[in-house]
């Protein structure tokens, strides 16, 4: 690493995401540890990239048809004939679920006068148009068309509905509009290695919640892209989580991550008198993944973070029939935050997964956040079907969605600033925005990686 590299690199002050993994009982996998660092410059970012009709259009154009999305998951779509609308930036797909039990995505359109096909998800023997009837099968090949003598000129071989790539890890479910391009494999690198043990495919939806939010859908996604905005949006993280002790890393163009240790104080709050069994109640009380537990105690001697995670050990073993005993600390804790270009985010680790993706809602000024709470099925037993989305009206915080804790308030947090981030660009007097070295180096390859797609 050249001294440059090593300073762009640099990061907080005081113990390192290494000091506190050194301390689990279990050594953490080598991915944990490992540092991906790449220097992409110090650059200003125009405030356009997040404003403008023209920027937008070139994502909508060069971006989004060349990139895998995240459409939907498994057990969105269990039987054949199940079927998931996904639609972004102008195009919507049909996301079938076929006699062999292969995916396979469609676009929504008919192709007698352009009516969408289907306006929800759900359960189909074929898809006939609501306007006039033509049909085609769940394969999409073409069924009937009404008043057949009326059309010679069409062509049952031409008459298939237009299909885009599909491809599957761990029960996500992607979309590529373009053929051309990485396998999804070749995309995600190095998140499936990272996720071998995590398993998404053993965990299900429990939750899933929508807003529309009055800025850009990177705005949006980049609030969750660094820790360090807890100091002043989430004060209530800092009792047990360590924000500056996160770790950040880069990896290729598609894939990042953020690494923060939880069951630890904030460096902001150190020396001011909490103690160990303090952090472990606010971090039962407030990490918003794992309701609270009343009367839990933190043993003489030992670490809030030895003592979560033991107590985790237990509590997953016997939730999830599995042998935690080999598991890291970090695993059982802390939040492992992925992200895969361009708007996918799924958290790792064993505790109630978290998954994030945005979209813009429909162009660069609103963006639809959604969260999903997946949850591990026990061993043996069938994976429940996903719930429909919770879909929040503009005047409801996420905070009135019932059955996640603390971590409504935590969103409320995090969106209180959005909708004036956006206002601010718009207001911008010097159009540029600033970012920091290392905390915002996951915003720093977005914007990169978004680039290569603009100029390809
Ligand atoms: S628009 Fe679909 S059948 Fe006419
Ligand atoms: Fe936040």
């Amino acid at each position: 690493m050249t001294a440059e590299m090593k300073q762009t690199a640099g990061r907080s002050p005081g113990e390192s995401w290494h000091d506190i993994l050194a301390r689990s009982k279990v050594r953490a996998p080598d991915f944990m540890w490992e540092d991906s660092h790449q220097n992409l410059g110090s650059e200003p970012l125009a405030t356009d990239r997040y404003t403008s009709d023209e920027f937008f259009r070139a994502e909508r154009e060069r971006m989004w048809p060349n990139v895998w999305q995240f459409a939907a998951r498994d057990e969105e779509l269990q039987n054949p004939g199940d079927f998931v609308v996904y639609e972004n930036v102008g195009r919507s797909y049909l996301l079938v679920r076929q006699q062999d039990g292969s995916v396979r995505a469609f676009h929504n359109v008919c192709l007698h006068r352009g009516r969408k096909l289907r306006s929800e998800s759900g359960t189909a023997n074929e898809f006939q148009c609501p306007f006039h009837g033509f049909s085609w099968h769940l394969d999409g090949t073409l069924k009937n068309i009404p008043c057949r003598w009326d059309f010679p000129h069409l062509k049952d071989e031409t008459m298939m509905l237009p299909e885009a790539s599909v491809a599957s890890w761990q029960g996500y479910i992607f979309v590529r509009e373009n053929a051309d391009g990485p396998s999804l494999e070749e995309y995600l690198h190095p998140l499936p290695d990272h996720f071998s043990e995590w398993r998404n495919d053993q965990c299900s939806t429990a939750m899933w919640v929508g807003k529309v939010i009055d800025a850009n859908w990177k705005t949006v996604a980049e609030a969750f892209m660094e820790a360090w905005h807890s100091l002043v949006t989430h004060p209530q993280f800092l009792w047990f989580l360590g924000d500056a002790n996160t770790k950040y890393d880069i990896y290729g163009d598609h894939v990042n991550r953020a690494l923060t240790p939880a069951g630890v104080l904030s460096p902001h709050l150190e020396g001011q008198g909490y103690t160990e069994q303090d952090v472990a109640e606010y971090f039962l009380k407030y990490n918003g993944r794992n309701a609270a537990a009343d009367g839990f105690t933190v043993p003489p001697g030992q670490s809030a973070r030895v003592a979560l995670a033991e107590y985790y050990r237990q509590v997953f073993g016997a939730e999830h029939r599995r042998d935690y005993t080999d598991v890291s600390d970090g695993e059982l804790l802390d939040a492992l935050v992925y992200n895969v270009f361009p708007n996918f985010s799924p958290w790792g680790g064993f505790m109630p997964t978290i998954c994030y993706r945005w979209r813009p809602w429909p162009d660069q000024n609103r963006t639809l956040m959604e969260v999903r709470i997946l949850v591990r099925v026990p061993e043996g037993e069938p994976v429940p079907p996903a719930p429909a989305m919770h879909m929040l009206s503009p005047d409801e915080p996420w905070s009135s969605f019932t059955g996640w804790g603390f971590l409504g308030e935590v969103f409320d947090q995090d969106m209180a600033n959005l909708p004036f981030v956006h206002e601010g660009l718009k207001a911008s007097k010097n159009n540029q925005i600033q970012l920091g070295n290392y905390q915002e180096m996951r915003i720093r390859q977005l914007h990169h990686t978004l680039d290569k797609y603009l100029n390809k």
